[in-house]
């Protein structure tokens, strides 16, 4: 069913296209559908358009999480995170996705193709995948990064 914790979007520009294989893999392996948003080759191409089109697949529920990747996994988490519901993160090993989960309620994994090596981007997403959100204290905060700082 559309939005169901079982769909994941993906989607990458030509930096991050060497390691979406590695992702696809691990979703499926958990068990998960994959709502892939291209880009689909080496290709150049721009990531803030893919960064948009996986975050509006969020925000319309199409997907209820997401994972971007660029060279870097900067550029596509800052265009993904324009949006107020969408909490991108840029991770690098299994604390920081573990974290962003557990202080952050991330609901987007961002990874860089050209900076984290395969093994290691693997681990990111099965921490993200299984880690919870950690509540409490941590609920007032995140509610604040749904907030534009005018209402806040
Ligand atoms: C593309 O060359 C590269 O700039 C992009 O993948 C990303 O790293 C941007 O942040």
């Amino acid at each position: 069913m559309p939005g169901s914790d079982d769909i994941v979007a993906v989607a990458c520009d030509h930096g991050g296209f060497a390691l979406k294989p590695a992702v696809l893999e691990v979703l499926r392996e958990a068990g998960l559908e994959v709502l892939d948003l291209g880009t689909d080759s080496e290709d150049s191409v721009d990531y803030p358009d893919f960064g948009q089109a996986l975050a509006e697949a969020v925000i319309s529920g199409r997907a209820a999480r997401g994972v971007v990747i660029c060279g870097t996994g900067i550029g596509i988490s800052i265009a993904a995170n324009r949006y107020p519901e969408i909490r991108a993160a840029a991770c690098h090993d299994e604390t920081t996705a573990r974290l962003a989960r557990e202080h952050n309620n991330a609901n987007v994994l961002a990874l860089g193709a050209r900076i984290t090596g395969t093994e290691v981007a693997k681990d990111c997403l099965r921490a993200f995948l299984k880690t919870p959100f950690g509540g409490e204290r941590h609920e007032r905060r995140v509610d604040k990064l749904g907030r534009l700082p005018s209402s806040a």
